[in-house]
């Protein structure tokens, strides 16, 4: 009976092949707390004639068929352009219709189901003849998943109660994680789109094979091991349906395809986060120097340490469902913006930290680098100017030495050893540094901290006595100099402080100078480096 459909189940349908006759995509709002039975019965009856509804579901937005409608199936992958021996999952809205649609179902289910369904889990079981492998991808079992999302169950029911659903995305993008994605994705390729929001959880249900002994995880999602394992005790992972470089056939048969990439090289960049912070930074900043800006996945906690490229913040990592929830998103963005590359952080593959760097080693194509190689290539990573008020000429140098040409990327700042409170800078130094193109303006003073000296920060004083002070009361003698003793050159450094403003500009004189100097040093010490 399916020997047609099975004898080009190898076909690939491409999404600009002309296959597919445009029509008029229906876009319908839904709210689940209030949902509009007239808009389901519509939806349900489009799905009734074999027709394709997108909708809500708590993890990502599904591309709904019937399930038990070979022709169906066949849409679905055509929408989609979608291998065909790749199967979907079919969705269900009652327990007891498992039955009808699987065969041989484990006991350890029963308990599962009560903890998980509806909910983020798949489990695949052996299929029933109902269900036609025009669905199952040419496979003897099923996949199943009763979802939570109320708009979901709603048309499942209205649709007769098996609905099939891969995620909404045209094969080869993120899965879609608001109904615009879908939009964007599949306009004039489907019926119908409801439009119920952003959803929950944003990554695929966790796939979990029920068919061997213990259940095997196919693709790691919101429910984890754990979770499951505090059920029905132990199940396993089956890292190779997850790795590229596996020799099996994976069991999952949507793992074998390549899956999304975006448009820029997306690297992984790991470490502690505050070396992944300093890696990215100079990556950005290296690129930036080359007129290449990178993109960047940051979190709210990181953001406001990249000074270049293109930022995004793709969560809190307070929690990490935040960060599953942004992930698609972002992709999607960077995938508008003409960028070559994205870094990105990496996160703690714990509980649904496991599904996020899953889904993010997959768009990167597993490609990574360790930040600690980037940054021990960097002795100094913090330049601190210390003067006596942090009011004119620690500020000063500050501000020269960032509009410097230097070929790594150093956090800049200054500080005094006798700051009481926080002072905005000397206003002659202000009026000096602006005739320059410069500006103080954002500078509040800052007392210097010793407690607080890292081995990465150099710190340059503007005069011998500061020196003196911080070596005395910290210790520290590594890394402290003198800004003149530093550059080899001893001009001093006149102190224009109550004098008029054509002291000040003597002043910035002597400091240009020197601060090109101090950049010409930093970038030959880099380049030893290296
Ligand atoms: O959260 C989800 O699971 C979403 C929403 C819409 O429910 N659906 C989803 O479907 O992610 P899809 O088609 O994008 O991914 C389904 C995955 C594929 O990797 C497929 O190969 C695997 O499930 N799969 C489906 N049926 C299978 C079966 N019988 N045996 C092994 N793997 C199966
Ligand atoms: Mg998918």
């Amino acid at each position: 009976m399916t020997s047609g459909w099975m004898s080009q189940k190898k076909f690939f349908f491409n999404s600009n092949d002309g296959i597919i006759n445009f029509m008029k995509t229906k876009i319908r709002k839904v709210d689940k707390n209030q949902i509009d039975d007239d808009i389901i019965n519509e939806a349900g009856n489009l799905l009734r004639e074999g027709r394709l509804v997108a909708f809500p579901t708590e993890t990502v937005y599904g591309l709904g068929a019937d399930a038990l409608q070979e022709e169906a199936a066949k849409r679905t992958y055509e929408a989609k352009g979608r291998p065909s021996d790749n199967p979907l999952i079919v969705h269900i809205a009652d327990y007891e219709d498992l039955k009808k649609i699987a065969v041989n179902i484990p006991a350890e289910t029963d308990m599962l189901a009560a903890h998980f369904w509806p909910g983020p889990l798949t489990m695949i079981f052996e299929k029933s003849d109902a269900v036609p492998h025009g669905t199952t991808g040419g496979l003897d079992t099923v996949a199943v998943r009763m979802p939570e999302d109320p708009v979901a169950l709603a048309l499942i029911r209205a649709a007769g109660g098996f609905v099939s659903a891969p995620s909404a995305n045209t094969s080869g993008r993120p899965s879609p994680t608001t109904a615009e994605h879908v939009v964007a994705d599949l306009d004039g390729r489907i019926d119908m789109i409801l439009d119920g929001g952003a959803v929950d959880i944003g990554l695929e249900s966790t796939i979990l094979d029920m068919t061997v002994a213990p259940p095997v995880i196919l693709r790691p999602g919101a429910i984890t091991a754990e979770m499951l394992e505090d059920v029905i005790g132990p199940v396993t992972a089956d890292d190779n349906s997850m790795s590229e470089k596996s020799a099996r056939a994976p069991k999952a048969p949507g793992m074998k395809y390549r899956h999304y990439a975006p448009k820029a090289k997306l690297v992984i960049v790991e470490g502690d986060l505050r070396e992944e912070i300093l890696a990215i930074r100079q990556l950005a900043f290296e690129a930036d120097r080359k007129g290449r800006p990178v993109g960047i996945i940051a979190t709210s906690e990181t953001l406001a340490f990249y000074k270049y490229g293109i930022v995004k913040n793709i969560g809190t990592r307070e929690n990490e469902r935040s960060v599953a929830r942004g992930l698609y998103k972002i992709l999607r963005e960077f995938d508008e913006e003409d960028i070559d590359t994205i870094y990105s952080e990496s996160f703690a593959a714990q509980g649904i930290g496991k599904a996020i760097m899953n889904r993010l080693e997959k768009a990167a194509g597993h490609h990574r680098i360790p930040a600690a190689d980037i940054v021990k290539l960097q002795k100094y990573r913090q330049i601190t100017f210390v003067s006596g008020t942090d009011s004119a000429r620690g500020p000063m140098a500050a501000e020269l030495l960032r509009h410097c040409d230097l070929v790594q990327e150093y956090v800049i700042n200054s500080s005094g050893m006798v700051v009481l409170f926080p002072e905005p800078a000397n206003q002659k130094a202000e009026a000096i540094m602006k005739s320059a193109g410069m500006t103080l303006k954002d500078h509040s003073s800052h007392p210097f901290d010793g407690e607080n000296i890292r081995e990465d920060t150099l710190i340059l004083t503007i005069e011998e006595s500061q020196k003196e002070k911080i070596l005395s009361e910290y210790g520290h003698s590594d890394s402290i100099f003198t800004l003149n003793e530093f550059t080899g050159d001893d001009t001093e450094i006149p102190d224009p402080y109550g004098k008029p403003l054509t002291a000040y500009g003597e002043c910035y004189e002597v400091l240009n100078r020197l601060i090109n100097e101090l950049a010409e040093k930093l970038n030959s010490l880099t380049e030893e480096e290296k």
